[in-house]
């Protein structure tokens, strides 16, 4: 099939390159020049496990293409899917300036039946209103169905080759059919259902993701208080096939561009009409403030933390990606500097997009967990990144000022830091 992919963000440039993979000729469309050259000349602007391999891969074959001109991409297309972003508006809402955008533009391509697929977060009703919009637009026949996305960043490639379900939404059978039969080559899982229940699942899914989170984390900061183990609890709750082992990692909580963004549209989506998501609200509150526990920790070791030297181990808002989009480290990192500390950083791949957006003179730029560690009162760990984890622990002691972890991914065995001198903190476990 001729697939034109509209939005070579984080969605469309992981599920473009998939198709071509699967043998359909792809061309990723981006309004964005710099980012359409980077692409052409074989760069990927997103740091991603396996991503860059399979661009080139399909770009050599022939069967990958990048362009800037959506007009020449879209008429040449049978299907074109949608993946342009949502961000949040001031008050939550998701905004579709660009989806409308998107669509007008397809509208004057369009010469002949399209099937477009929307694989944007949006919220329900909108592909109404985009079938709409373009019905007014044009004459030639289309639809347009959802297939919302639930690949992660850090494990997109295997997400999308190997996803737990493929869900499509249509109201018309013959669309919804020509979606799922693209799909299948992912999977047997389809769940074929009306457009509105398609996004809903969506926005659905992760609140519930985010809520697992935020339970969680409340479950271990009552541990904390009665001296049980939340990894131990986790761990016999998830046995229970009912509530299931994932999401109930205990830490600083959830960041990213979707949970943050999504949790409060889903909010934003119930308050239109009228109706309070009371549950939802809570988990937003509970993760906002879950954050700074770490700071709290440190507050509670030394009162006053100015003039300290606080140690930040992990940027981003969680391994393997170099986002550091509502990352709970951007929020500590500016509490920490507020209460006059300085800050030695480090991220194995986050630190250029935390710097570019959040420099400050009282926070040192480190190559390492070491060199960060250097001379400091505390190290906060943010990030599971495993070489945090790995690090040799007498060379850390000596390099630091103050032997103090405060550990906010509960990635260390308290008995061993105990063990080699230091004073050791984490979420929901006993010190
Ligand atoms: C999330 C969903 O997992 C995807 O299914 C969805 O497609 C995506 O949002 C989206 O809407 O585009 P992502 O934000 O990439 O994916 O990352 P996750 O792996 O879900 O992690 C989100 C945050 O939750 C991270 O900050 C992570 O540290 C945190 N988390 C996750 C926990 O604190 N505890 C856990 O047990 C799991």
């Amino acid at each position: 099939m001729r697939i034109a992919v509209v939005g070579t963000g984080y969605v469309g440039l992981v599920s473009g390159t998939c198709f071509a993979e699967l043998g359909h000729d792809v061309v990723c469309v981006d309004k964005d020049r710099a980012k359409i050259a980077l692409l052409a000349g074989g760069d990927i602007p997103i740091h991603e496990p396996g991503l860059r391999e399979l661009v080139a891969r399909n770009a050599e074959a022939g069967r990958l293409g990048f362009t800037t001109d959506l007009g020449a991409a879209v008429e040449r297309a049978e299907a074109v899917i949608l993946a342009v972003g949502t961000p949040s508006l001031p008050n939550g809402e998701a905004d579709l300036t660009h989806l409308e955008g998107a669509v007008r533009e397809i509208a004057s391509a369009m010469n002949a039946y399209k099937l477009i697929m929307t694989k944007s977060t949006v919220p329900v009703g909108t592909n109404a209103r985009l079938r709409a919009l373009l019905a007014s637009l044009t004459d030639r026949p289309f639809d347009i169905v959802s297939v919302p996305e639930f690949l992660r960043e850090g494990s997109a490639v295997k997400d999308t080759f190997h996803p737990d379900r493929i869900v499509v939404g249509a109201d018309r059978e013959e669309a919804g059919a020509a979606a799922a039969a693209l799909h299948r080559p992912l999977t047997d899982r389809i769940f074929v259902t009306d457009v509105r229940s398609a996004e809903m699942i969506k926005y659905a899914s992760n609140a519930f993701l985010a809520t697992k989170i935020s339970f969680i984390n409340e479950i271990a900061n009552i541990c904390e208080k009665v001296g049980a183990d939340v990894g131990q609890v986790a761990a016999g709750m998830g046995l229970d096939n009912r509530i299931g082992s994932s999401f109930l990692k205990a830490g600083i909580g959830y960041g990213g561009s979707c949970f943050p963004k999504d949790t409060r549209a889903l909010i934003q989506i119930a308050g239109n009409v009228d109706y309070e998501f009371k549950l939802l609200k809570s988990v937003v509150d509970v993760n906002r403030d879950q954050r700074f526990s770490v700071v709290r920790k440190l507050r509670r070791l030394y009162g006053d933390l100015a003039g300290r030297t606080i140690a930040v181990w992990g940027l981003a808002f969680k391994p393997n990606t170099d986002d550091v989009r509502e990352s709970p480290a951007v929020d500590i990192v500016a509490a920490l500097l507020d209460l006059g500390a300085h800050v030695r950083a480090c991220d194995p791949i986050a630190l250029p997009n935390f710097r570019s957006c959040h420099d400050h003179e009282r926070i040192a730029w480190c190559g390492d967990a070491l060199e960060a560690a250097q001379g400091a009162d505390a190290v906060c760990l943010l990030t599971e990144w495993p070489e945090f984890a790995a690090v040799d622990l007498g060379r850390l002691r000596q390099a630091m000022r103050q032997p103090v972890l405060i550990d906010g991914r509960n990635q260390f065995d308290a008995e061993r830091l105990e063990g080699a001198g230091f004073a050791y903190s984490s979420i929901g476990r006993p010190a």
